[in-house]
């Protein structure tokens, strides 16, 4: 047997382009997940891939989010064993790390039982590059530590953490903090670094700071990606979409102001990516101390798209004009390129703000299924029948 560790399924287009949900391998002992700061589930669908891929089954035990009807969307897609008290993380993970185990946190360990993987993406404006106003100061990366305690607290096997470049700078040294808790006091293994979403096979520019711990195995080579040459473009995500029938706001971009319909087409008749600017708002133009270029700018079939954020369906917010027609990308689109297959639910009849939130704050599954896949991997092939020479077969 053998196993193909680069692509989902073994076939990311096939993946991504699938209409049902492919079924999952049915194992008497199912690892089982974690997944703190949940999102719509990017981390969880990335983890499920990795074990469908090896042919194992995976059991949510836990998946916490603030918000209600983005938990509404995990819980669409996945089902999750413990139904209450999923809305702050800090309502079942209240002390620091190093503090005797408090109530709650006793209770959590009690209903979670064992954990094989634990993953979470801590909100990240406050270390984020994008956020002029508060980066570095916030609060909320203390969140960031909330992962290490839920390590304390259920002992999982793995870990992956995801976050913004920024959080390497971050004021509080919250990185620091965190690998020195797992590695000097819980004693796992620990890597952590720089993550090129281009690298593993994802169509975008995006860039992640991606942490991974492991309990009794080395993880220095797991986040070694190699450059991959070259990378996928948007015309590889989306071009199967360009003519299809708009039956829902999951397929229809939304409304330009007739201001950005004239920019929008300003672009496609001159055969221009980026905004002259004369064509932008006043407080756009000859600002040398800020680097807005790519906003109002027109995508190109043949590279990777830029970051998809939650302001993917406004040409204000960054790089997300459609190359060949007058809109910006579709939830839809912006779904793919984050690789969301289209068998996603993201409900019947999802506000713009929701499928906002849900696509453009995700982790893109790809990102979760290459590391756990090569993490898991090695598992799957040591309980493997053995050839006599002893390799697996
Ligand atoms: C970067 S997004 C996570 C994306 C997710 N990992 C994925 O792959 O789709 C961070 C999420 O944390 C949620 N959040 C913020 N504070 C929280 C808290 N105290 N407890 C639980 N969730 C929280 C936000 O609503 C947001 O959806």
């Amino acid at each position: 047997m053998s196993y193909e560790l680069d692509e989902i399924g073994g076939d990311d287009l096939s993946f991504l382009r699938r209409k049902s949900r492919p079924e999952a391998p049915k194992g008497a002992d199912p690892l089982r997940l974690v997944d703190l700061f949940a999102g719509s589930g990017g981390l969880t669908l990335g983890a499920m891939e990795s074990c469908r891929t090896l042919g194992i089954g995976l059991e949510v035990r836990l998946a916490m989010e603030l918000d209600e009807e983005v938990r509404g969307v995990y819980d669409l897609n996945f089902e999750s064993l413990l139904k209450d008290n999923r809305a702050d993380v800090r309502s079942r993970f209240d002390r620091e790390p190093g503090q005797k185990l408090s109530a709650a946190e006793l209770k959590t360990q009690q209903e979670v039982g064992k954990v094989d993987i634990l993953v979470g993406g801590p909100p990240c404006q406050g270390h984020s590059d994008l956020n002029n106003h508060t980066r570095r100061r916030d609060k909320k990366n203390e969140l960031y530590m909330v992962m290490i305690r839920a390590v304390e607290v259920l002992k999982p096997t793995y870990v992956l953490i995801e976050n913004v470049q920024g959080v390497r700078r971050d004021h509080g040294e919250v990185l620091e903090r965190a690998t020195w808790w797992l590695s000097e006091k819980l004693r796992y293994s620990v890597e952590h670094r720089l993550v090129r979403m281009i690298d593993i096979g994802v169509p975008q520019k995006r860039v992640r700071h991606i942490l991974v711990a492991a309990r009794g195995r080395n993880v220095e080579e797991v986040l070694n990606f190699s450059p991959r040459e070259p990378p996928r473009t948007l015309e590889w995500a989306i071009a199967d979409l360009l003519e299809i029938a708009p039956r829902s706001p999951f397929d229809i971009a939304a409304l330009l102001t007739p201001e950005n319909q004239k920019r929008a087409k300003y672009l496609l008749e001159n055969g221009k990516y980026d905004l002259p600017n004369r064509l932008r708002p006043p407080c756009h133009r000859d600002n040398p101390s800020h680097r807005y270029t790519a906003m109002y700018g027109r995508l190109k079939w043949e590279e990777p798209a830029h970051t998809i954020t939650t302001g993917y369906g406004s040409p204000g917010q960054g790089r997300y004009l459609h190359p060949s027609k007058p809109r910006t990308l579709t939830p839809h689109e912006a779904a793919r390129v984050q690789f969301f297959p289209d068998w996603f639910e993201f409900g019947e009849n999802p506000s713009r703000r929701l499928l906002g939130h849900c696509i453009g704050n995700a982790v893109p599954p790809k990102l979760a299924f290459s590391v756990l896949v090569r993490l898991l991997h090695k598992r799957v092939a040591s309980t493997m029948p053995q050839t006599p020479q002893g390799e697996a077969a």
